[in-house]
């Protein structure tokens, strides 16, 4: 704040967003998601997370979206509706978080001047079909279904840390 300078820092070590989507046996969808927001934001700064749209957006007629990471990266394409827009056009859970992410990639040619940057995306449509993609490797999720219990996945990406 003493030298105006706004930059937001994402990585695994200083924030956490938890998001979850949920289709229920009667085929309603439903989803919420919490975060920490970023370490050291400006006061009053206002994270993808509580953004409908951005960080979580759902339509019982299509699918489910939810976001992690830079919020910023997250509102600028409005990730969440957009992926489920992806899955309404035919696209599957995994290729719209995919593309997302691809967008999102392409909105920051200067990446590697934000070694930081990271954004992740989990996706269920109403068939119960889900999918997951990050822009950087380590990102994971967690299932639960009826037909395999419990378990956790590794989300592909678009780069590792070192990219
Ligand atoms: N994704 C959490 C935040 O940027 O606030």
């Amino acid at each position: 704040m003493e030298k105006s300078k706004y930059a937001p820092v994402i990585n695994t070590e200083n924030h956490d967003t938890i998001s979850m989507l949920v289709l229920d046996k009667n085929g309603n969808l439903s989803g919420g998601c919490t975060t920490s927001g970023a370490a050291w934001k400006m006061h009053g700064r206002v994270g993808d997370s509580p953004i409908i749209g951005a960080g979580l957006f759902l339509d019982n007629e299509v699918g489910a979206a939810a976001a992690t990471g830079l919020g910023e990266a997250v509102i600028r394409t409005a990730g969440s509706a957009m992926v489920v827009e992806l899955m309404r056009q035919g696209k599957s859970p995994y290729d719209a978080c995919k593309e997302i992410v691809e967008r999102i990639f392409n909105k920051h040619k200067n990446h590697r001047d934000m070694p930081y940057l990271q954004v992740g995306f989990i996706a269920l449509n109403n068939k119960g079909e889900h999918g997951a993609y990050s822009l950087r490797a380590g990102f994971n999720f967690a299932i639960h279904d009826e037909k395999d219990g419990n378990r956790m996945e590794d989300a592909k990406f678009k780069m590792t840390w070192d990219d």
